[in-house]
């Protein structure tokens, strides 16, 4: 090693050792007669020192000429510091530097190497592997890396094997579109990547292996947002043998280890809610709950007093926001109601109700309904003195996700969505099935090879929306950390759905012959999940975007501006790959 320590490591112990460290100049701060150097490494800063003597003064100019981001090799004495630095781990010691050699020169640096920076977001991205220089970029990817590790040795623990599947695939349904790759040995033919290796771990099931793992880049070609990124990794698991309650409860092993073992948090047992009962209550799949503030219908309460919005509306509803929200002025209301608008959630308008300081019910739709009227909505929904009830009225299904905006932006005002506060839950028993409005038909709302459950199976052809699956999904902090299902494992079934999806037989047998082939050499009963893994990561990170936790992430239009890809390929290149463009506008 061009080292003998690393600049994290130095301690008052190794006071008056002679030692040679490299890294990064951080800073550089001259005083004249003394000049004082920053050196960062992955592992931390030490202090370097350069005094002015006679003998000494050559080596003060070299260092004052070393510029930030220069990497360099220093070797000296370790001495105890005049001024300690009790927030660095090495504050107590300094290095009197004696030699220096310069290894590379940098360039001045588009911006500040520090947490506190001074560069912007696509600034950072363009030259990521500075940004990477920064302790917090870099303390992601080692928790990234702390969550992989600990992943691998609890899978293995619990006798998982992991096995590889191939990148280059026929497609596999996700409800994504596929990123394709021309084949230029079949000219005119084309591989997907995978968007998961649902079939292939599958297939691993039926081979045999009976508990697979996998952290595992897959890839969909869809709109991206802070939680989604065109390539990303999962957690992916499949077990044979299992009933769902296995599974659910091997991943909460997984869950609560990692929360102990990297986060030093004690998760408590995960509860399980139905997907309806998710619905009812917060109005989405993903609720955050780390609050209540549940929905309470009010349609009976509310009906039939001759207030329009109220007497039209589907679906009225409405939750309590506790404590001290009574005193919410008219033109914060206001700014609630501007948010609903602005977020075109679908709702009329906002209702709200509380009690006086006087013990009176009073609302903001006084002019239709008495003080008895409005204490019966606050009683239903166990208001009490100083909450805020508010209340929307509209089409359910659009009115439900409006108020579970508004219960996410009420609850993030009140401080309860804090980063260090963790809520696990499983959502089970989702439908089967999705109408879709935009291809006017119905779609598997995990994917098509999810088992349906017994009892509800007559009803594919009676009510197809009602039919429930032996699906589930993890969510942490109203984020959907993960999803898997028991699979269908027999031809007969796995044909029934294809055909209820609306695939002919040929599009079955061209895209799925295979897999029907396979369920009729012995395939066990089985079922897995995948967590999506930059997600857990950025969770336990506290950070807002997966961005953060990928080493090298695309931007919002899916691309790397640091090496500027995607990029166009030659003509030549187009040919061999029997590929023609359309004429360049
Ligand atoms: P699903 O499609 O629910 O299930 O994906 C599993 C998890 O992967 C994460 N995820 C993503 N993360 C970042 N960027 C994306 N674009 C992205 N898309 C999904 C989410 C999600 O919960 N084969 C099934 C699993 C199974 O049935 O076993 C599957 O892929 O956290």
């Amino acid at each position: 090693m061009l080292r003998t320590h690393t600049c994290g490591e130095l301690r008052r112990s190794h006071i008056g050792q002679t030692v040679t460290l490299t890294g990064w100049v951080q800073q550089n701060r001259d005083r004249g007669g003394v000049l004082w150097i920053d050196l960062r490494d992955r592992y931390g800063i030490t202090q370097l020192v350069f005094y002015r003597s006679e003998t000494e003064s050559a080596l003060l100019e070299q260092a004052r000429s070393l510029g930030r981001e220069f990497v360099i090799q220093a070797s000296g004495v370790v001495v105890a510091r005049g001024s300690q630095n009790r927030k660095n781990p090495t504050g107590e010691i300094e290095l009197k530097v004696d030699a220096v050699t310069v290894l590379n020169a940098s360039k001045i640096p588009p911006f500040t190497i520090e947490d506190n920076t001074d560069g912007g977001v696509e600034l950072r991205m363009r030259y990521r592997y500075l940004d990477l220089r920064r302790p917090q970029a870099r303390e992601r990817l080692l928790l990234r890396d702390q969550l992989a590790r600990q992943t691998r040795a609890y899978f293995h623990s619990q006798n998982f094997t992991e096995v590889e599947t191939p990148v280059l695939i026929k497609p596999t349904p996700e409800g994504a579109r596929d990123f394709v790759v021309p084949s230029r040995i079949n000219p005119g033919e084309f591989y997907s990547l995978p968007q998961s290796p649902q079939l292939f771990k599958q297939l691993l099931m039926i081979a045999g292996f009976d508990r697979y793992f996998q952290i595992v880049k897959c890839f969909r070609d869809e709109d991206l947002r802070a939680d989604r990124q065109p390539e990303f990794t999962q957690l992916d698991c499949e077990m044979a043998f299992v009933t769902q309650d296995d599974i659910l409860s091997t991943f909460e092993g997984l869950i609560r280890k990692l929360f102990a073992t990297v986060k030093g948090v004690e998760l408590p047992e995960i509860p399980c809610m139905t997907y309806a009962d998710a619905m009812r209550l917060y109005g989405t799949d993903k609720p955050d709950t780390r609050y209540g503030m549940q929905f309470v219908e009010l349609n009976e309460e509310v009906k039939g007093r001759g207030f329009g919005l109220f007497d039209e509306a589907e679906w009225v509803a409405g939750f309590c926001a506790p404590g001290g929200y009574a005193d919410y002025t008219r033109s914060q209301l206001d700014k609630l109601a501007a948010f609903l608008k602005r977020h075109k959630l679908g709702a009329d308008g906002l209702v709200w109700a509380h009690y006086t300081v006087d013990g009176l019910p009073k609302s903001s739709v006084d002019k239709f309904y008495a003080e008895d009227s409005v204490k019966t909505w606050l009683e239903k929904c166990g208001a009490n003195p100083g909450d805020l009830l508010l209340i929307l009225a509209g089409p359910a299904d659009k009115t439900r996700k409006a108020l579970g905006e508004l219960r996410l932006l009420i609850g993030e005002q009140l401080g309860f969505r804090d980063k260090n506060t963790f809520s696990a839950l499983w959502v089970v028993d989702f439908p089967l099935l999705e109408w879709s409005e935009e291809t006017g038909r119905y779609l598997a709302m995990h994917h098509p090879f999810t088992l349906p459950k017994h009892e509800d199976i007559a009803m594919l052809d009676t009510d197809p929306g009602k039919v429930r699956a032996n699906a589930y999904d993890l969510v942490i902090n109203g984020t959907e950390i993960g999803g898997g299902s028991l699979r269908i494992h027999d031809r007969q079934t796995q044909e029934l759905i294809f055909k209820r999806l609306g695939l002919t037989e040929e599009e079955i047998q061209q895209q799925f012959g295979f897999l029907l082939e396979a369920f009729e050499y012995g395939a066990p009963p089985h079922g897995g999940i995948a967590l999506g893994f930059d997600r857990l990561c950025s969770l336990f990170a506290g950070s807002d975007s997966i961005r953060d936790v990928i080493a090298f992430p695309k931007n919002n239009s899916g691309r790397d501006t640091m090496t500027d890809s995607p990029s166009t390929i030659s003509d030549e290149r187009l040919a061999e790959l029997a590929i023609s463009l359309l004429p360049k506008r």
